[in-house]
């Protein structure tokens, strides 16, 4: 039963990192973050976004790696194992039933995404792009994903990928492959800046990320800002929770959580700098949405005389991006069947991604054959969503803010401070450990609140 599982250990605070940076940075820095700041106004929307991360995410974000540690199994195990040793209610293993089905619904869609990246990828290298102008880059895209056996091909190997990786464990599979990923996602990140910079567009694009138009500011975008950190630095789905559940008891997690947060801050600011500069060099919206990097982009590139070296480069990155989130959100999963099911890591890898493949095979169709299926349209919110559109809405509007909330209550409210304190190594008197302490008993579910009044009232 599920405390004989001993799990691996992380071989070094290098590994640990990677991976939870990994994790942090995926499609919701290079994909999401852009669109959405292009749709919020840019710079006004970046400042929010960074001090509601800071306030909101990066307090939970440090309670969730300190609960998978205090707990030393997956999110289930972890909750029951810590409420149980604190005197709490069973009540609170909610949070770990609640994280993992939501890392599990998350990755099957996820996946559906990672897969457009990886077909992309061959697109650019084939020089697909090449002289592409609006009309047909909008046509690619929308071939592509109206073609049903296509989306579930690339959704399947991007699935494959993920569980040819979790299922060799964690030195040999997940911290293999982040050590070389994330090395190398900076380095073409990093290139790539340098390469914008050096556009037309450059100019404009640091205006917009950094000027600081408030007039654009409504309550939405605060909502719209704590939404996006939830997403980015990766709260409330169990991964961070099970990542620390294999960090050694001498780790500072504060110090890591405030890493964590700065690099994948970082990585989102710096992909706007490479896809606002391109956009802005051939006069296309920075605010048209989901599709701004599988359409906008194409254009730019097929325009570009080094568009196929670009190209190739950026979908390389979305797609190292995209694997190192989705192993983190296949990993709570494979290690709670590990532990309850009592099944080996090979079977349990390959049963729970080929579980996941097939709930995604409904948001591989949202696109195509049940483009018109709207599974849930008896509920109002979900009048006119398809699967893939309500299993990202209630993913991220109801599963991670409700995780996040109770994460914050639990840490802050369940436990004493004194607990806390031991669990982060902290004095309790340290300045740091009260500000988090205050910041997680307050400002947090404050945060997490105000985003259900305003869907509520959205
Ligand atoms: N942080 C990832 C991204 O920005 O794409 C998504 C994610 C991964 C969210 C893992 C939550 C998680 F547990």
């Amino acid at each position: 039963m599920a405390a004989q599982v001993r799990h691996e250990h992380w071989s070094s605070r290098f590994a640990f990192l990677m991976a939870a940076i990994g994790s942090a940075v995926g499609l919701g820095n290079i994909w999401r973050f852009p669109f959405i700041t292009g749709e919020n106004g840019g710079g006004a929307f970046i400042l929010i976004y960074l001090v509601t991360t800071a306030l909101i995410a990066l307090p939970i974000l440090i309670a969730e790696v300190m609960l998978g540690r205090m707990g030393q199994q997956s999110p289930i195990n972890a909750m029951r194992a810590v409420a149980q040793k604190a005197g709490r209610s069973k009540f609170w293993v909610v949070i770990g039933i609640g994280s993992t089905l939501g890392a599990f619904v998350v990755l099957s869609y996820y996946s559906v995404i990672g897969g457009w990246a990886i077909r992309y990828f061959f697109y650019a290298v084939s020089g697909t792009f090449t002289g592409m102008d609006n009309d047909a880059s909008l046509a690619l895209f929308q071939t592509f994903t109206a073609d049903a056996g296509q989306v579930v091909l690339w959704h399947t190997f991007f699935i494959g990928i993920n569980v040819g990786i979790v299922i060799w464990g964690l030195h040999a599979g997940i911290e293999k492959a982040v050590t070389v990923l994330m090395p190398l996602l900076f380095i073409l990140l990093v290139g790539m800046a340098i390469y914008s910079s050096t556009t037309p567009g450059f100019e404009k694009a640091v205006t917009f990320l950094f000027h600081f138009d408030f007039g654009k500011v409504t309550p939405l975008t605060f909502l719209t800002a704590i939404g996006q950190g939830f997403f980015s630095v990766s709260v409330a789905l169990g991964a961070m929770m099970t990542y620390g559940a294999y960090l050694d008891k001498s780790e500072n997690i504060a110090r890591s959580g405030i890493i964590i947060a700065i690099a994948d801050t970082m990585v989102a600011i710096l992909a706007g700098l490479v896809i606002f500069p391109l956009v802005f060099s051939y006069g296309l919206e920075a605010g048209s949405g989901p599709g701004l990097i599988f359409v906008t982009l194409p254009i730019t590139l097929g325009k570009l005389g080094t568009g196929i070296e670009l190209g190739a480069a950026f979908f390389l990155l979305l797609m190292v991006a995209a694997v190192t989130s989705a192993i983190s959100l296949l990993e709570p999963v494979v290690s709670w069947a590990e532990e309850s099911l009592g099944v080996k890591r090979k079977v349990s890898a390959a049963a729970m991604g080929a579980a996941a493949w097939f709930v995604g095979l409904g948001s591989a169709f949202s696109f195509n054959i049940w483009s018109d299926f709207h599974p849930f349209s008896g509920i109002d919110i979900f009048a006119d969503k398809t699967i893939f559109d309500a299993l990202d809405l209630t993913s991220t509007s109801l599963v991670m803010p409700t995780v996040g909330l109770l994460i914050a209550l639990f840490a802050g409210w369940a436990l004493s401070a004194e607990a806390t304190a031991e669990a982060l190594n902290a004095d309790p008197d340290a300045a740091w450990f009260r500000w988090w302490r205050f910041l997680i008993r307050y400002m947090a579910p404050l945060g997490v609140v105000s985003i259900f009044v305003a869907n509520g009232l959205a």
